[in-house]
């Protein structure tokens, strides 16, 4: 099991396949883009599936969630997914993506195993996704999605990310535009992990004005607290439900006392937390021969070294070194 001394179990998984990306969202990366991660640096598909499967095996991991950069970047993918897909105990697999390319593979990953996919929708003006992620793509981020419905990843996520003066106008829009599409909304608060340092509290659109601009256009009622569990969004049901909007108020009001995951890097390092200021190498560790018995014990030692929590609201506060992309969100 991989324990912390608070008493919380990781059980959820975050692999990052690539600190590459076809966009450069404004929040995550810059325009040039970063120096991206060598090929020899990267963890090969196999040593992926091995730790994956040491994890699942051996310590208690029950879900794994893919992510990058663009996890569909990666070469090799679909093979990839497929191989944890068939571990005993199988775990429950599902995909973080731009949407971009996923038209194409979404019946593979299917085919492959994947339950579910989350994809980044920030925007519905081809526009503003312009000036968002610098790039043209966003009528591929949609055929993404629907593509993505119709190979059944089901139920389809959209992660927005609202910044000011840029979408913030769009919150109840992308409400209204994800609930008749029969996509699961989540809206999340800015956090402090581009890699141009270019955060800033008094910017960051809050969960509080989030819900403002929501109620706006719609009623939104609690969902029975009990059905978040460890799950990082408050939901709220819309207008009496069925539907529901997601609001993820990492800075405002973290989630870290019931946070269940554990992630590794793509270049083979375990973090216990986003925000960690430390990693543990187990690339080396396998590379230099370690047993499965020997990297599980690394990987327990790196969780139960996990902080209470990442007190990205206090003063003292310390921006990871790495940037999103290459932790995997
Ligand atoms: N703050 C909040 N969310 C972010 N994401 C990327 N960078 C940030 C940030 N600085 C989101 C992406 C994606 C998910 C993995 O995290 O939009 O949906
Ligand atoms: Fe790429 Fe995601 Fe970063 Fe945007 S937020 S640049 S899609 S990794």
């Amino acid at each position: 099991m991989l324990l912390d001394t608070y008493g919380r179990q990781a059980v959820d998984l975050r692999v990052s396949l690539t600190d590459r990306c076809n966009l450069r969202c404004t929040y995550c990366m810059p325009e040039e883009g970063l120096n991206w991660l060598g090929k020899p640096e990267l963890l090969t598909d196999e040593e992926i599936v091995r730790l994956v499967g040491l994890a699942v095996r051996d310590l208690g991991v029950r879900e794994v969630r893919f992510t990058g950069g663009e996890p569909l970047l990666r070469p090799g993918l679909v093979p990839v997914l497929a191989a944890c897909a068939a571990l005993e105990p199988r775990p429950e697999i599902s995909l973080t993506t731009n949407g971009i390319g996923l038209a194409r593979v979404a019946p593979a990953l299917r085919d492959a195993g994947v339950d579910r996919v989350n994809v980044s929708l920030d925007t519905l003006d081809p526009a503003v996704f312009q000036r968002l992620t610098r790039r043209h793509r966003h009528q591929d981020v949609l055929d993404g999605l629907a593509a993505a419905e119709a190979a059944g990843l089901r139920p389809v996520k959209l992660n927005a990310v609202l910044m000011r003066g840029v979408n913030e106008h769009e919150a109840a829009d992308l409400l209204a535009w994800a609930i008749e599409h029969r996509y699961q909304l989540r809206f999340i608060e800015q956090m402090p992990l581009d890699a141009q340092h270019g955060w800033d509290r008094t910017q960051m659109v809050t969960a509080e004005e989030i819900l403002a601009l929501l109620r706006t256009r719609f009623t939104l009622t609690p969902e029975p607290s009990a059905a978040r569990g460890a799950a990082p969004a408050e939901r709220w049901l819309v207008d009496g439900g069925p539907a529901t909007v997601g609001v993820i108020a990492s800075v405002t009001r973290p989630f870290c006392r019931a946070c269940d995951r554990t992630r590794l890097t793509a270049d083979g390092q375990v973090r216990n937390c986003l925000f960690a200021t430390g990693e543990t190498d187990l690339r080396g560790a396998l590379r230099s021969g370690a047993s499965d018995a020997e990297l599980a014990e690394l990987w327990r030692a790196a969780m139960w070294g996990k902080k209470a929590g990442a007190g990205i609201d206090d003063p003292e506060f310390l921006q990871p070194a790495r940037p999103m992309s290459a932790i995997g969100g």
